[in-house]
């Protein structure tokens, strides 16, 4: 069965073409960039920020020398700037640790900031064509499939027991091309809501087929719902710049930059009088000309709550008041450039429309 299966894949493979820009490639800091931003996104919305990632910093010299904001502002909309941060981390660690020479071993590449046994076993076989089976969400699904197994797939012991059979499958002697292979595999046929069985060259050897439960499988354990949060957030205008500040806070987006906002348990549009009292307290002494409130929503959605941004723009009449230092006065199009929360840059990317 073992057999059957990797011989299988691999001519299925054969026929597969799928063009993507860093199977092209064989060059580990490449190939790293890729699946760490894979992590983050599908395949096709990665595309152009591996583009983008790669034009500007083509290879680990020119990361570990760049500014971390730099590094975080081209991530603006993958989410998960703790990654962006890791990869500006090992970049540095490269240099000192192998003079700037991504390592070859799987022990190095797991030893550096950001990097967990997927991406290890990603990059030692793709690179290097070491060995190591990748064990991803994709491959977790089709081996639960084949083998029909129906416990929840998150425990330690059936991880295990994966991870084992996923070794035991790989093909020894081409390992970057059979990781490949059943990573497209899990992507194009045995895809998680709709698995193609009719076009399976796996279909008289899967047991979860052979079952009738191949879509059912993996089971996974049920999550808790959500956080709801509510965030009022204000554009708040003087001239043609805006103020923002740089959360500092022990939450959500640590180190980022937003637009000045207040945290409710609705949705429920907040009185100007509300707002004027918090940007005096937070911002500093100040009076405002235009109020209003914007037709606009947006649900953000982190792993564990759903961010919902209500928007308000105001004006500031008069003088520039003097603020507080926490708090900067920007150009939309500069705070566009920083590192800000995915629901911001979509914010600013839209032509509001006035409530009143
Ligand atoms: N997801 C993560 N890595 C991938 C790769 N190399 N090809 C396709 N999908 C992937």
């Amino acid at each position: 069965m073992t057999k059957l299966f990797s011989k299988n894949l691999l001519n299925w493979h054969k026929t597969v073409k799928r063009a993507l820009p860093w199977k092209k490639t064989r060059d580990a800091y490449k190939i790293w960039v890729s699946e760490i931003i894979l992590q983050q996104t599908q395949v096709i919305q990665g595309i152009p920020y591996y583009k983008k990632f790669i034009k500007r910093f083509p290879n680990v010299k020119s990361l570990a020398v760049s500014e971390l904001d730099e590094v975080l502002a081209l991530w603006t909309g993958l989410g998960y700037y703790s990654r962006a941060r890791n990869m500006h981390k090992a970049a540095k660690a490269i240099m000192e640790r192998h003079h700037g020479k991504f390592p070859d071993t799987f022990e190095d590449i797991l030893a550096l900031p950001g990097v967990g046994e997927y991406t290890a076993s990603a990059i030692s076989s793709f690179a290097f064509n070491n060995p190591y089976a990748v064990v991803d969400a994709n491959v977790i699904r089709v081996l639960a499939r084949y083998y029909c197994l129906e416990q929840e797939v998150h425990q330690t012991e059936v991880l295990k027991d994966i991870k084992i059979r996923a070794f035991r499958l790989l093909d020894k002697k081409a390992p970057a091309e059979y990781n490949q292979a059943i990573m497209d595999f899990g992507a194009l046929i045995c895809k998680p809501k709709e698995p193609n069985c009719e076009d399976c060259v796996m279909e008289n050897s899967c047991l979860g087929r052979k079952a009738g439960i191949a879509k059912e499988l993996p089971r996974k354990k049920i999550k808790k719902p959500r956080r709801e949060r509510f965030f009022h957030y204000m554009e708040l205008c003087y001239k043609d710049k805006i103020m923002a500040r740089q959360r500092t806070d022990n939450d959500i987006w640590n180190t980022l930059y937003e637009l000045p906002y207040i945290e409710t348990q609705s949705k429920r549009r907040l009185p100007l009088k509300r707002i004027e009292t918090f940007l005096k307290e937070h911002i500093g002494p100040m009076e405002i000309a235009e109020f209003q409130k914007l037709e606009l929503g947006y649900k953000q959605t982190l792993s564990h709550q759903y961010i919902h941004g209500v928007f308000y723009r105001l004006q500031i009449k008069g003088q520039m008041p003097p603020f507080k230092a926490t708090y900067l006065h920007v150009s939309r199009k500069k705070l566009q450039k920083m590192a800000i929360p995915k629901i911001i840059d979509w914010y600013i990317r839209q032509k509001p429309i006035t409530l009143r």
